[in-house]
């Protein structure tokens, strides 16, 4: 029998994190060119319900039932199982592999479950819609973070730029203009869920002020919206830079991602920003064509571990334009 696979790219959040934990929104774009694969294997000389899996970039090799209950590789084959109410999963052998920098903002764990998820359904023989797959998704997320919003898991899912906000339905966004971004590495690995809980505990101590910042943020991500669909590139790179000092005083930035916004806009950038929970990971930057080689240039010499370019391209943009996602 013939391996089944399925993969999903990575993400990265363009304006509006943290303030959508709180119900604000989110704008995030897929990121096509990494990915994470999972490959399915069905093993009939193993009894009923056995599965071994194997992800060579975590150094990972056991099978499922050898995980602590509330790993979240177990709670995902659970969910799957009890969402098709089977008794026992055929047995198999299940390998994962991921372009995807873990810890780094890029949504490496949500594109793991999103390919896990829908391969284990193909392999089943069934069918998940893709918002059957982005709840369940979700569910794997409360494991990895505690409070997730759901914008990874929808962008992940969908593999289209969103807008996203906490019990809305997701909106898919299509450029007006060809938009280029650079998104450089610290190489700081930072953990979501604790930068998630700091912000929980300074909203906690400060409502006030940190509603206000999340308020803020919520105008910037509204307009940007706009802005992109116009394809207002030096708007969008303003408010970017806007977003970016809100992030700064919410207190999830650090030298070294302070460091690399800097130099982008010194080489040349429209606007840049970190992305993500912050902390560590990546910054974003929106550069012209023309700017794009010495922006990404400056960003390595500056000590940048990866840049990655990517384009958010207008005509396939409005191929499929206003449909809303669901
Ligand atoms: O996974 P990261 O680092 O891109 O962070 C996700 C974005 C947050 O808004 C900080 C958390 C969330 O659940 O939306």
């Amino acid at each position: 029998m013939p391996a089944i696979s399925a993969s999903a790219p990575g993400k990265i959040i363009l304006f509006g994190e943290h303030a959508v934990v709180y119900s604000r929104p989110a704008i995030a774009i897929p990121l096509m060119q990494l990915k994470a694969t999972a490959f399915f294997l069905a093993d009939p000389t193993a009894p009923l319900g056995n599965i071994k899996l194997t992800a060579a970039d975590i150094g990972m090799q056991t099978n499922l039932n050898d995980l602590a209950e509330d790993h979240p590789f177990r709670v995902l084959f659970q969910l799957v199982q009890n969402h098709f109410q089977l008794d026992h999963f055929p047995a198999m052998s299940v390998k994962i592999r991921s372009e995807i920098p873990i810890a780094a903002g890029l949504g490496s764990g949500t594109a793991v479950s999103v390919a896990l998820i829908h391969g284990l359904s193909l392999f089943l023989g069934a069918k998940l819609s893709a918002a059957q797959i982005s709840a369940l998704a979700f569910e794997v997320e409360k494991v990895y973070h505690g409070t997730p919003s759901g914008v990874d898991n929808t962008v992940i899912t969908y593999e289209k730029p969103v807008f996203f906000m906490k019990d809305h339905l997701p909106e898919p966004i299509y450029v007006g203009n060809d938009c280029t971004f650079l998104i450089a590495d610290t190489g700081i690995k930072s953990m979501t869920s604790s930068v998630v809980g700091e912000v929980r505990i300074n909203w906690e101590n400060n409502r006030k002020h940190y509603e206000s910042i999340f308020d803020s943020i919520a105008s910037i991500t509204q307009e940007a919206k706009e802005m992109l669909i116009s394809g207002d590139e030096k708007q969008i790179g303003e408010l970017m830079n806007k977003n970016y000092h809100l992030l700064v005083q919410m207190g999830v930035s650090c030298d070294p991602l302070d460091h690399l916004v800097t130099v982008a806009l010194h080489a040349g950038a429209l606007g840049a920003k970190l992305s993500g929970a912050g902390k560590g990971g990546n910054i974003i930057a929106l550069v012209q064509e023309s700017s794009a080689r010495d922006v990404r240039l400056a960003l390595e010499n500056a000590g940048a571990t990866r840049v990655i370019q990517i384009t958010l391209n207008k005509t396939e943009s409005t191929k499929t334009a206003k449909k809303v996602i669901s």
